[in-house]
């Protein structure tokens, strides 16, 4: 037989491999279809005040609604809007799969200032979102020896994100830098999504080693839509509590409670945005149902249904609406959209349940050599 003190001995030494002083992995999200493309999410913080406008430079994002959107800032907000040191901004961009990881499409391009390094940048411009190594591999032509670059030259970020469904169910993918004095329960409960969900897509075996800092694959529960494989922005993913500008900025499409279990709630919500059109429409196309049912109206109602005129799409000539019948009585919510977090409470219980026995076996192991 072999002795308690021999297993609590090797018990320990794993214990201590594992505790949180190595350095943090570089975030791999998984992105299991080749060459899906779709749009993700990122934080982003810095310790110097900073304006939106300087965020969505860096970050390359061309339309600044969408920043807006991701957001959630009035519309009418500007983008000399002031970012104070460490206030976290959401950061919208395209995202495409590539051999089984999701890295941004082709974005942000950066052009390295006088002084810079490769690990200044990858830590300090864009707050830790990778490591110096992931950048090189991303301009490896360009940068034969990280320890030599060129101010001047313009090279890609590569920013972790995923268009993969999660549990069956589209949800916006959103790289999460993880703040001191959380833990992955106070993360899925902000973000409505599970512990155990979290874990799992983030490959994390022990949720006590969770550091600061650390960038996280959390899956954002997003509003259903009718909107066709055909449109041109499919799959329209519009996260909960947030809005998105489509159709070249005619239709403003809001998310105001995806998850939940009222499924009209949870629908995602479009109506003429009033704007002046982007790209080549010189006036944003008619989205009716008919003469006088407007995108968004509702024609009926009664106790457990709703039909209303709900956009399906878009295309370079017009904008497609359909009169849409739903249910709009309390339906269980599908995949991750849940808040159903007991199979995690007993994982960290499991966790808490080791650390005892270590304890009980360490205080055996005193008592025999005694
Ligand atoms: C933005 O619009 C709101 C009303 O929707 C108004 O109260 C606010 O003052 C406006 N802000 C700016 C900066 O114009
Ligand atoms: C794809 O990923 C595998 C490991 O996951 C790696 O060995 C291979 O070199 C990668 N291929 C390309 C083209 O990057
Ligand atoms: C903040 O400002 C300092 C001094 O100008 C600079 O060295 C540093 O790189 C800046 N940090 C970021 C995140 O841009
Ligand atoms: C750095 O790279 C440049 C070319 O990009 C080269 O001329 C120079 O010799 C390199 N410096 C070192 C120290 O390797
Ligand atoms: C988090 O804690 C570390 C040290 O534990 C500190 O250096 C860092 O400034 C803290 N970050 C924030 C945002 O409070
Ligand atoms: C969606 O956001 C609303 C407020 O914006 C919040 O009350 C609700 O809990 C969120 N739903 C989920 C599933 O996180
Ligand atoms: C698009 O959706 C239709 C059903 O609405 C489906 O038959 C078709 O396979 C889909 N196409 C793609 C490329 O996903
Ligand atoms: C139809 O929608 C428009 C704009 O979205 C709104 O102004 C109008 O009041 C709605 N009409 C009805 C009958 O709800
Ligand atoms: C919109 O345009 C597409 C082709 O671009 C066409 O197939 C479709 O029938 C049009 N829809 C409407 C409502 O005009
Ligand atoms: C669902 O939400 C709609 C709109 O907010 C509301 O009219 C309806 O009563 C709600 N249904 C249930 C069952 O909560």
């Amino acid at each position: 037989m072999v002795p308690v003190w021999l297993l609590t001995v090797t018990v320990a030494a794993t214990l201590l491999l594992t505790t949180p002083t190595e350095s943090q992995p570089e975030a791999n999200f998984k992105c299991a279809t080749e060459s899906a493309t779709c749009r993700s999410l990122t934080d982003y913080t810095s310790t110097n005040t900073t304006t939106l406008n300087e965020i969505a430079t860096l970050f390359g994002v061309k339309h600044f609604l969408d920043l807006l959107g991701a957001n959630n800032l009035p519309t009418n907000t500007t983008n000399t809007y002031k970012v104070i040191p460490n206030q976290v901004i959401k950061v919208p961009f395209p995202c495409k799969c590539f051999n089984g990881t999701g890295k941004s499409n082709n974005l942000p391009r950066y052009k390295i200032q006088p002084g810079d390094t490769l690990s200044h940048i990858a830590a300090i411009r864009f707050a830790g979102l990778m490591k110096y190594q992931q950048i090189q591999t991303a301009n490896i032509k360009k940068i034969p020896d990280a320890n030599n670059i060129t101010a001047g030259d313009t090279i890609l970020i590569p920013l972790p994100c995923s268009c993969d469904k999660v549990g069956g169910s589209s949800v916006m993918h959103y790289a999460h830098l993880t703040e001191n004095g959380t833990n992955i329960d106070i993360i899925a409960q902000k973000y409505g999504t599970t512990s155990q969900t979290l874990l799992s897509i983030n490959g994390i075996e022990d949720p006590n080693k969770l550091e600061a800092g650390q960038v996280l694959d959390v899956p954002l529960p997003v509003c259903n839509s009718n909107v066709r494989n055909t449109s041109v922005d499919f799959p329209l993913l519009v996260p909960n509590g947030t809005y998105f500008y489509t159709a070249n900025d005619c239709l403003k499409c809001k998310c105001d409670s995806a998850g939940s279990s009222n499924n009209s709630n949870s629908m995602l919500q479009c109506e003429e945005s009033g704007l002046k059109p982007i790209n080549h429409w010189s006036v944003c196309p008619s989205a009716k149902c008919s003469a006088s049912v407007l995108i968004g109206n509702t024609t009926s109602t009664d106790s457990c249904s709703r039909t209303f005129c709900d956009y399906v799409g878009y295309t370079s000539r017009n904008i497609s609406v359909v009169l849409v019948t739903q249910n709009t009585c309390a339906v269980a919510p599908s995949g991750s959209g849940g808040s159903d977090s007991g199979a995690s409470r007993s994982i960290l219980n499991g966790s808490v349940w080791i650390k005892l026995l270590i304890l009980i076996h360490f205080l055996l192991f005193f008592v025999y050599h005694l």
